[in-house]
């Protein structure tokens, strides 16, 4: 029996289990969530082995999950009658922070200039920054870069951030609890990703594991992750807030990006926040990076930032993205839907 073989059980296996533990949660159209978190699990394995015995032949980008952004950016343009640019930047399985953050901030720096803009027709009040996911956290973080740079001189008008991840500080919130096997996005692999987009040196998932990966210098930062302050009340459950229990200064040493607010939007100053410009935020409860986004929300409101905050109760990590045949959703389609009139009122 091939590699290949092994994967397909060890994934079949895998999803078993994982049906058996999701199952409870409040889905629409759940066989069919079920069966695409099924091929994600079994593409994202395959995808291991393959980088294992590095065989360059095989593109992540052709996997179908990586599609829905080119259909998404021409509904966009046609529906808004708006210029999309989305910037590609390099897989992070291949390259580490900062490489991507290097690229996009580049990108957008010369983007964001009255001539770059006058060339593609773009009006430079009406420019907005969006991303979903790990995209999403470039989003956020590039957001606070332009409009801290004065080398920039165009601002956007908005940014729109879907189920974004916004920090490493703390991977035990009550989503990461409550969604330790949710669908598509299982906080093992959520953990996995974070850490990959710095090394692929195993200790820092391991770390991130234990949650006891940041030192007693950087307790400063903990009033900024303080899901006991910052989250509404009914979304902590019953859960009890402890404080942070500080590990050694290795990790932070061999990967400060950890702590760096540059890239950790939710770590960013009140000062900083306050500068920015009004905000859609999409949350899904059963989502373990859905804290991050209900905590930024918080602090944004609290710092004078108009927010528009959509929550959607039977939504997951992936289920705006949903788009194509025949992984559609109608929640996806709905979620967009939406996406599109708000941005449509508010550009
Ligand atoms: C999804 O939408 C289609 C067409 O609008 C409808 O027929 C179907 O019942 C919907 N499914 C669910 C689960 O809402
Ligand atoms: C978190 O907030 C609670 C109040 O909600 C407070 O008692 C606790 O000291 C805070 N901890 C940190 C590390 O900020």
């Amino acid at each position: 029996m091939g590699p290949k073989a092994v994967c397909l059980m060890i994934s079949c296996a895998l999803v078993a289990w994982h049906m058996h533990t999701t199952f409870s949660a409040n889905y629409e159209e759940p066989w069919k969530i079920m069966i695409i978190h099924s091929l994600v699990r079994i593409c994202q394995i395959t995808v291991s082995q393959y980088i294992l015995v590095e065989d360059e032949s095989m593109s992540i980008k052709s996997f179908p999950a990586f599609l829905p952004y080119e259909t998404f950016a021409r509904w966009a343009a046609n529906r808004l009658d708006a210029v999309v640019v989305a910037p590609d930047y390099q897989q992070f399985l291949k390259y580490h922070h900062p490489t991507q953050w290097n690229s996009v901030s580049d990108f957008v720096k010369s983007f964001l200039q009255p001539e770059t803009l006058a060339k593609y027709g773009v009006d430079p009040n009406r420019v907005c920054i969006t991303g979903d996911s790990s995209g999403a956290t470039l989003a956020a973080a590039m957001t606070q870069q332009v409009i801290g740079d004065s080398e920039i001189p165009i601002k956007p008008k908005f940014q729109a951030l879907i189920y974004p991840a916004l920090q490493m500080l703390d991977t035990d919130l009550p989503s990461y609890r409550e969604n330790e096997y949710g669908m598509l996005l299982p906080k093992y692999l959520a953990i996995k990703i974070m850490s990959e987009f710095y090394t692929t040196d195993e200790s820092l998932q391991q770390a991130l594991k234990t949650n006891q990966h940041i030192p007693a210098e950087y307790s400063h930062l903990f009033k900024f992750v303080n899901w006991s302050a910052l989250l509404p009340e009914r979304f902590k459950k019953g859960y009890v807030y402890t404080n942070p229990i500080y590990g050694s200064s290795e990790i932070v040493k061999k990967f400060p990006g950890i702590v760096d607010p540059t890239i950790n939007p939710l770590l960013a100053s009140d000062s900083m926040l306050s500068l920015l410009p009004l905000t859609y935020m999409l949350t899904c409860q059963h989502d373990v990076l859905r804290d991050d986004g209900l905590m930024y929300v918080t602090r944004l409101r609290n710092n004078g930032v108009q927010v528009f905050h959509e929550h959607i109760e039977k939504g997951f990590h992936g289920s705006f993205f949903l788009i194509n045949w025949p992984f559609h959703l109608n929640l996806s389609l709905r979620l967009i839907d939406n996406f599109f009139s708000w941005v449509d009122e508010n550009l």
